[in-house]
């Protein structure tokens, strides 16, 4: 099977540089949050407002799953390190990019966001207090780690091409 699969921090980049990506490999794009979004015809925010946390966590669960069975790019939500089975299948597999980001960078990506429910309303302190606790998650499940601060797009990518071998 030929995927790469990109994790980190909201903000992080995962969406851009999974696009190019995809692109510069000839792969697939897949997006687990606009498969979500797709499927469910609802809004990221509007299924955590309806159905709450655990259920967007079961789609996303699912969708990884089923993702895996497919070849391409797949960017994964922020949270998904959270689940123990999804931590569980991607600790197994070879190619798994942390996308590392400090939270000065991510902070300022973030600050007029509207999009992304559990940072609503959330002073940086707390979006940081989300941050911490998933940082060895994000490691523990890396294959790879790519620091991204000050980086280009098109660096990034050449750095993740440089490290994978599909
Ligand atoms: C989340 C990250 C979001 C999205 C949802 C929850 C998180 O994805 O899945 O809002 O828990 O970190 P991005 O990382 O693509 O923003």
């Amino acid at each position: 099977m030929k995927q790469v699969i990109l994790v980190g921090f909201m903000g992080a980049g995962k969406t851009t540089i999974g696009k190019l990506l995809a692109k510069r490999k000839g792969m697939p794009y897949y997006d687990i949050d606009e498969e979500i979004v797709q499927d469910q015809k609802q809004t990221i925010a509007a299924i955590f407002a309806e159905s709450g946390e655990e259920a967007f966590r079961k789609l996303e669960t699912a969708k990884l799953q089923e993702l895996l069975g497919k070849n391409g790019v797949i960017s994964t939500g922020g949270g998904i390190v959270l689940n123990a089975d999804n931590r569980e299948l991607l600790t197994s597999h070879p190619a798994v990019f942390y996308l590392q980001t400090s939270p000065t960078t991510f902070l300022e990506r973030l600050k007029e966001d509207t999009s992304r429910p559990l940072i609503q309303q959330k002073t940086m302190a707390e979006v940081e207090a989300i941050f911490e606790p998933r940082v060895p998650l994000y490691e523990g499940v890396a294959s790879h780690i790519i620091t991204t601060d000050e980086k280009s797009p098109e660096v990034i990518v050449e750095e993740i091409i440089a490290k994978t071998t599909c």
